[in-house]
């Protein structure tokens, strides 16, 4: 699924002209409305395997929630830990963040609020906001990853960083199956455990 015309239509030349022949079919559209209506086709049989392979935050949380909600999809997900630590300030009220619908919309409830915590030093002036974000991604990893395990039978995933070490992308592979997912992990454990640096994130609702 693509949503430019033109990089669909180049996209769409290059697969006719792969071994895959008419194997497959190049969609052009917006893949927050795309994926929910693939899901809703898909038959009490099929199965899939999906990439959300986005720029940046443009993946909802609706999408990840209507294939989740198949237990049909296992899907692969390069969260953009980046740009969302960028549009994080350090100091900054939830209720006033800048990027708060955003935010809403990519973890899919409020629970992004509780990257800000009280502040440690309190500002000696009384306009100053009264929380604070963590300098690293840790956090917001972490409660995205919660918010999947609600939603999955299991997930993992491993932290995709610059030569510098910062947190670029975290590519996650989350299960919808719970009777794929225990075979699935185990597989998707040991290509992480070769392949250094990674973080391994337990959890899922099983
Ligand atoms: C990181 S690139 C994907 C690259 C591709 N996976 C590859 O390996 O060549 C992200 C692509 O998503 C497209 N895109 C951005 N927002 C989209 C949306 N809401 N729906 C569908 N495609 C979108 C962009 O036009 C861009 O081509």
């Amino acid at each position: 699924m693509e949503k430019e015309k033109d990089i669909a239509e180049r996209l769409r030349t290059k697969m006719d002209n792969t071994a895959l022949g008419r194997h497959h079919r190049v969609v052009q559209g917006d893949a927050n409305e795309e994926v929910v209506r693939f899901c809703r086709q898909m038959d009490d049989f099929d199965r899939a395997l999906v990439l959300l392979d986005p720029f940046a935050t443009e993946v909802s949380w609706s999408t990840v929630q209507a294939l989740a909600d198949t237990r049909k999809c296992d899907v692969l997900i390069l969260f953009p830990t980046m740009p969302i630590r960028r549009m994080l300030k350090r100091y900054d009220n939830p209720e006033d963040a800048r990027f708060k619908d955003h935010f809403t919309r990519i973890y899919g409830d409020d629970s992004w609020r509780s990257l800000y915590q009280p502040r440690q030093q309190m500002s000696m002036f009384d306009d100053e906001p009264e929380y604070e974000t963590e300098r690293g991604a840790e956090r917001l990893v972490s409660v995205y990853r919660d918010r999947l395990n609600q939603v999955f039978a299991d997930s993992i995933s491993q932290s995709l960083t610059n030569k510098n070490n910062s947190r670029l992308f975290e590519f996650i592979v989350a299960w919808g199956d719970p009777k794929g997912a225990g075979v699935g992990k185990r597989i998707a454990s040991w290509i992480i455990q070769h392949e250094e640096p990674f973080r391994v994130y337990q959890g899922g609702r099983g």
